[in-house]
């Protein structure tokens, strides 16, 4: 192993932590190394393992069993599924480790995310949540020009997350997403990363917190004339149905291009999918039940109105209708606006003409340019290349996006009264 080469290990193996695996292989293979995973899943750690080399001592199917080794790396990567994200994490920073990336979100309890961010602080440990969107340039260029003055002192913020009709079905209908119980509410689980930009931008403490919003849509009521419980399972309204499952993650050519090949591992719990197997897991499985008839209850939709201390206001709109998945964002300020759907950028300084805005040569679809950027990131930090932690998304920032989530769901469920923070 080369002198000074960092290493890492990684608990979870789904689609967050191979990504995250993948990204130090192929860019920082120089500077640092998988070295042990851990997954509650034995096919996981056979589909993972032979990729990095890790040999068998290396490999743990339990938690319990690799914290029992005491600290085997310089840092941590923690990408299991939301509920299991306080233990695993407690018992990392109670075991030892100084540097951990943590997924978001945190936790949707919020004594259990105070008694992290304390604990890191009481063992002098850095751990850093996965607000990928902060490192993307896209959101570093509105950041910039916001804290350049250019626009003046932000009034308001009208901020939308478009999660996509078909995300929106796979994640928070069908899938891991659907319970707020088993996992968490769609506005911590979808948009804690929306909160955080809104906070970041802002820069002044959030006062108060209202929201309403419901699951309109994916409920039995709703299901047309013919509808069965599961798409391949006798529907007789599956030809017009953009739901239908075989057709989002088999027929369909926009998914077979850009979405099912990242979906597939989720549907049957494999790295490598056959038709047939796919076809299976659309019979058998979750991802293969009629929309209007799974056991979902998070919000399709919901607004959260903020009102920061500096006088700012913001709206998030969260709405799982949208054809296409995007972020839009107008930022309104004293002289002048930004404009922004996530590709493209235009500023307004009132009395100028208007401007697009270059926000440099990467401009990947989804996050992937931001979770390329936060790896980068994240290595930089454990190899003591990062002084200045103001941009970082330590634990202490995240607190932020959570309460305004949680603060969001107790006005929801209260008609929508102010919540003061
Ligand atoms: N930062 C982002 O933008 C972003 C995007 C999507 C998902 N996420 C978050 O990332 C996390 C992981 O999501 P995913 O899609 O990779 O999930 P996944 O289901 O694909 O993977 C989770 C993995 O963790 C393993 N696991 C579960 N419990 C475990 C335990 N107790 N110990 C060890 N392994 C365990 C599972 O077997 C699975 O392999 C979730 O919390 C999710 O909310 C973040």
């Amino acid at each position: 192993m080369i002198r000074n080469m960092k290493t890492i290990s990684v608990i979870g193996l789904g689609n967050r932590g191979t990504e995250y695996m993948g990204f130090i292989k192929a860019f920082h293979s120089k500077k640092a190394k998988i070295v042990a995973l851990c997954d509650i899943s034995q096919q996981a750690l056979d589909d993972v393992a032979p990729k990095f080399s890790i040999p068998k001592d290396k490999q743990f199917i339990s938690t319990e069993s690799f914290f029992a080794k005491g600290v085997i790396s310089d840092a941590l990567i923690i990408s299991t599924q939301d509920a299991s994200h306080y233990e695993i994490t407690k018992q990392a920073l109670l075991t030892g480790y100084k540097y951990i990336l943590l997924e978001k979100p945190v936790s949707g309890n919020k004594a259990e995310y105070i008694e992290l961010r304390d604990l890191a602080k009481e063992k002098g440990a850095l751990l850093i949540i996965c607000h990928v969107l902060r490192y993307s340039n896209y959101y570093g260029k509105i950041k910039e020009i916001i804290s350049s003055g250019q626009i003046g002192d932000i009034v308001s913020i009208n901020h939308t997350e478009n999660v996509g009709y078909f995300h929106f079905a796979h994640s928070f209908v069908r899938g891991n997403w659907h319970d707020e119980f088993a996992s968490t509410p769609s506005i911590l689980a979808k948009c804690c990363h929306d909160l955080d930009l809104i906070a970041w931008f802002v820069d002044s403490p959030c006062k108060t917190v209202s929201s309403v919003g419901e699951l309109i849509h994916f409920r039995k009521e709703n299901a047309p004339q013919g509808a069965a419980d599961r798409c391949m399972g006798g529907c007789k309204a599956r030809k017009n149905c953009p739901y239908d499952a075989e057709r989002l993650y088999i027929t369909d050519p926009f998914y077979k291009a850009k979405f099912v090949k990242y979906m597939q591992r989720t549907l049957t719990g494999k790295a490598k999918n056959s038709k047939a197997d796919v076809v299976d897991a659309i019979r058998n499985g979750d991802y293969g039940r009629c929309v209007y008839y799974c056991d979902n209850n998070v919000c399709d939709h919901q607004l959260v109105t903020m009102t920061f201390e500096n006088g700012a206001k913001a709206v998030l709109n969260m709405n799982g209708f949208s054809d296409k998945m995007f972020r839009e964002c107008h930022i309104v300020g004293t002289k002048g606006e930004l404009i922004g759907y996530g590709t493209k950028l235009k500023m307004r300084i009132f009395g100028s003409r208007p401007k697009n805005i270059s926000f440099g040569p990467v401009s990947l679809g989804g996050h992937v340019e931001g979770d390329i950027r936060l790896v980068s990131g994240f290595i930089k930090l454990i190899c003591d290349e990062i002084t200045d932690l103001k941009d970082i998304t330590t634990i202490d920032a995240t607190v932020i996006s959570h309460d305004i989530a949680l603060a969001a769901e107790e006005s929801r469920k209260n008609g929508g009264i102010p919540i003061t923070l």
